[in-house]
């Protein structure tokens, strides 16, 4: 930057172009604001380009095999087999990069492009609270808002004693790798370590899940968790849990990984170790010190209930904020700091159902209140469960693993939570979260029409059973 440069003036500017930033833009276009976003790599951020995108796409490849395997193993109980299934691993990745990724970041620059927001290619940070300077390629330029929205999202957290690079890596690295591992040691097993273990498991690999919990996939309860677990181990892999990871070497063949669980050191050796130990915000390179700016002690950016910071026109949302790191969190907030920043009649919520899911094999999805949270007031509640394995269409899909669970208050039978372990639980949850959202009741649910034969009939089991009347069980 030039001392003394001349500054662009520009209405809202928006700092990151994942699910936070790029729907905010977007939503405040919509509201009539004139909007410049600024993005220091491809549009689309991490989500789109290195996250929750090409994972899934890489899962469904491994879900693929899997079922080819079986069917080639004859071990499908309806008598289908197909001959050796092989797996083009370039033409997976070609396929993830071109057909998935590169189709959704074009169609998000494509809507920013018929919003006419502007886009700038560069690095911001602040210089005061009503200036960005932008590093770009071949230069820099100053920017003067009236607001501003931080949706620069997080990055992995590296373990100072085995830093990443070589054949420890991080969840980006582990998207693209140019071979599929035959041993995948995995430091944390939280959501990003199971759903890339299980990838990979069900594309052969061996997978080892090194986790310093009592249990892995910590955002959900041990009862869940546990059914993936077993999967893992009863397909060949480990996993050690209240273990910690100490230390690792690597050389141009492999890497050892030495980790404690009871007292006990142990070792393990795979081609590649995954570093998925959480993420931290992206708050620490943004000049934040130039400003007034809060941050909390987690470098999290203290926010009000429209995503204000204590610097009133400058906003944030997302992963920089408190709350769980998830892309439709990040979105929920950005509709809501642009309408604020438009002066949109829009209500705060702040009874938001948020779900979350896992997807591993077989999905794990969560909303609202779980039996540990309501455990203090359980004489209120009412906990209701209805397996898969009464449900027709489970059946008919030879899936029948997990249950559904409700949790309602005992008065009226509102729904206050909800969780599922099995085929489809990322989509039917969205059904409850609706339910919560709006107050339902399982009475409600129950007399609701279901299609049969459905995974969504097993909700409405769950119901009845919440009703104390089911039929299906
Ligand atoms: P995480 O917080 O879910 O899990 C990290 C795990 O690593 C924890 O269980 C922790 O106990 C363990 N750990 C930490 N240090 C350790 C050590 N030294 N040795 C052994 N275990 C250790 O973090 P993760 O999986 O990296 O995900 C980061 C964020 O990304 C999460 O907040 C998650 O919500 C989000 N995400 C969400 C997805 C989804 O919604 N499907 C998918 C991927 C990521």
């Amino acid at each position: 930057m030039v001392v003394g440069a001349q500054a662009t003036d520009v209405d809202l500017v928006v700092i990151g172009s994942g699910p936070g930033g790029y729907v905010a833009a977007i939503r405040a276009a919509e509201l009539g604001k004139k909007v410049t976003i600024i993005e220091k790599d491809n549009v689309g951020g991490v989500c789109l380009n290195i996250g929750c995108i090409p994972s899934k796409a890489l899962i469904n490849v491994g879900h693929k095999y899997q079922d080819s395997l079986k069917e080639s193993e004859n071990k499908t109980p309806f008598g289908l087999t197909v001959e050796s299934p092989k797996l083009d691993w370039v033409a997976a990745q070609k396929w993830k990069d071109e057909k998935v990724v590169a189709q959704l970041t074009g169609g998000v620059g494509m809507l920013l492009k018929k919003h006419k927001v502007d886009i700038i290619k560069g690095t911001a940070e602040f210089v005061d609270n009503e200036t960005l300077n932008v590093e770009q390629e071949d230069g820099f330029q100053l920017l003067h808002f009236q607001n501003a929205i931080i949706a620069t999202g997080s990055r992995p957290i590296e373990i100072p004693s085995f830093p990443f690079g070589g054949r420890i890596i991080d969840s980006t690295a582990a998207l693209s790798l140019k071979e599929i591992p035959k041993h995948l040691i995995i430091v944390g097993g939280g959501v990003i370590g199971s759903e890339l273990g299980g990838a990979y498991r069900n594309l052969g690999a061996k997978i080892t899940i090194i986790e310093g919990l009592d249990h892995i996939l910590n955002g959900f309860d041990k009862e869940m968790s546990d059914i993936i677990h077993k999967r893992v181990i009863d397909a060949g892999s480990d996993v050690f849990t209240s273990a910690k990871a100490i230390s690792a070497e690597q050389t141009d063949k492999d890497v050892t990984l030495t980790f404690e669980q009871n007292g006990e050191t142990k070792t393990v050796t795979g081609d590649y170790l995954l570093v998925s130990v959480g993420r931290k915000p992206n708050t620490d390179l943004l000049g934040l010190n130039n400003t007034d700016v809060k941050l909390t002690d987690r470098g999290l950016i203290e926010v009000s209930d429209s995503y204000q910071s204590s610097v009133p026109h400058i906003y944030a949302i997302g992963d920089v904020v408190p709350g769980p790191m998830l892309a439709h969190k990040a979105s929920f907030q950005a509709k809501v700091a642009a309408a604020a920043i438009a002066g949109a009649d829009e209500a705060v919520d702040l009874h938001v159902a948020m779900p979350a899911v896992a997807y591993t094999s077989t999905e794990l999805a969560t909303v609202g209140e779980t039996p540990e949270s309501v455990k203090d007031r359980m004489d209120t509640v009412k906990i209701s469960k209805f397996p898969f394995a009464a449900n027709g269409r489970a059946l008919s899909m030879d899936d029948t693993t997990g249950f559904i669970r409700l949790i309602t208050e005992t008065k009226e039978g509102a729904i206050i939570g909800a969780q599922i372990v099995g085929p489809g639980a990322s989509d039917l949850i969205s059904g409850l979260a609706l339910a919560i959202e709006n107050g339902l009741t399982s009475k409600d649910i129950s007399l609701t029409i279901q299609p049969h034969p459905t995974l969504g009939e097993a909700i409405m089991d769950a119901a009845e059973v919440a009703d104390g009347m089911p039929i299906h069980v």
